[in-house]
């Protein structure tokens, strides 16, 4: 049977960091996956992490079952988190929130969900887009179109190129936002852009899919998800996947949650039902341990102070980061075509760059990066942002001579 198989390439994104592993150069620059690295380049357990973690090691009885939804406390705390207390939806009981395994889990179950409801929906998804988007999406069997969303070589958003492509979408369809620090670009939305993509929305009928797997990175918890408000508050039904692995540092454990809501609070009961029985189908449940301290951290007041304190200062990193590397580039390069890095958001940015440049940083400089010329910032330290800059300055010149 497995004589079908051909052997495939690896994932775009995972198949870097093996590289990046394999090689022995000392000063090799990480600028791959999406991981947050503190100042010597490690990717930290936050502090409110461990303490919590000793609470669920210290507090648990039982490795007995969940359930299929995970854990009722996560649920209710991550959809406060995404929505705010007094949001409508809530209010009205129209949002439901189930656990699942990270962002990734729940992009899936939401297609699931979307392709059980109508098969034949179409999800419009950003150009360019997270590279996992397109087979997590597209696996479920839903057909996948693509909206103009940003210009990598003239490094800006192209907000009217998108309005203009969505206000041709079929009513029914759906359509993926980026919440916040958009990956791969780092170009936002901002509010006024918010509320025109909802009016679009609301007139098109189109069902969005928010995926925020950044809330906190880049200006507050509240802020980031002030676009994802305003949406959920006038559309009538509207998917959110989050996740942790970023804002938690919590990668490893998968936790993530998909929060849908519906028209009334019986189609929401019903939309609960069917996410149910997907979860059941793929995983039956989602793992606990990282969801027990999400829990645990949300729920008490000194550690989800201590968590919004480490947030910010991973946040700081990178944003200060962001500012070197641009002010490295202009030194190197000697003018300020690389400025945009500094005003985006997030943990990436796109340096615009073709594959053959991305191809000699790599081979010739030991810089990694996925082949779109996607950097994660966070791989940027004081004492190696003049040799990345120094090397993008190099090379670009070799290719355009
Ligand atoms: C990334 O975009 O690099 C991260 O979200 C990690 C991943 O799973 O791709």
């Amino acid at each position: 049977m497995f004589q079908q198989l051909d052997r495939l390439n690896p994932d775009a994104i995972l198949g870097l960091m093996t590289k990046f592993r394999a090689d022995p150069y000392a000063r090799k620059v990480d600028l791959g996956v999406g991981v947050f690295r503190d100042l010597s380049g490690n990717t930290p357990i936050l502090d409110c992490v461990r303490r919590a973690e000793q609470t669920v090691l210290e507090s648990q009885t039982t490795k007995s079952y969940v359930s299929a939804a995970g854990r009722e406390e996560f649920n209710a705390a991550v959809e406060e988190l995404v929505l705010g207390a007094e949001h409508s939806a809530r209010r009205e009981r129209r949002a439901r929130t189930v656990q699942a395994p990270g962002g990734c889990g729940a992009l899936r179950v939401g297609a699931e969900l979307i392709r059980a409801a109508a098969p034949s929906t179409t999800v419009h998804v950003s150009d360019p887009t997270w590279g996992n988007h397109l087979p997590l999406l597209g696996s479920s069997g839903l057909r996948l179109d693509r909206y103009p969303y940003y210009d990598a070589a003239a490094h800006q958003l192209r907000f009217e190129a998108m309005l203009e492509r969505l206000d041709r979408a079929a009513a029914g369809d759906v359509v993926l936002v980026h919440a916040c620090c958009h990956n791969p670009s780092g170009a936002d939305l901002n509010l006024n852009q918010w509320r025109t993509l909802t009016e679009l929305l609301l007139r098109r009928r189109l069902v969005p899919f928010l995926d925020l797997a950044y809330q906190g990175f880049a200006a507050d918890l509240d802020a980031d998800v002030a676009g994802v408000r305003l949406v959920a508050e006038s559309v009538p039904e509207v998917l959110i996947a989050t996740s942790y692995s970023k804002n938690l540092g919590l990668y490893r454990e998968r936790v993530g949650a998909l929060i849908v809501i519906s028209e009334n609070e019986s189609r929401a009961e019903a939309v609960r039902s069917h996410v149910l029985q997907i979860a059941r189908s793929i995983y039956s449940m989602p793992p606990d341990h990282g969801a027990a301290i999400a829990a645990c951290i949300f729920a008490d007041s000194a550690l989800r102070s201590s968590w919004i304190k480490e947030l910010a200062a991973m946040r700081e990193r990178i944003q200060s980061m962001r500012v070197l590397l641009a002010r490295h580039l202009r030194t190197a390069i000697g003018d300020e075509s690389f400025d945009f890095i500094e005003s985006q958001r997030g943990m990436f940015s796109l340096l615009g760059v073709p594959a053959a440049v991305v191809d000699r940083l790599r081979e010739r400089h030991h810089i990694y990066m996925t082949s779109d010329s996607r950097m994660n910032l966070a791989g940027i330290m004081p004492d190696n942002a003049a040799y990345v800059a120094a090397a993008v300055a190099a090379e670009r010149t070799v290719l355009a001579a």
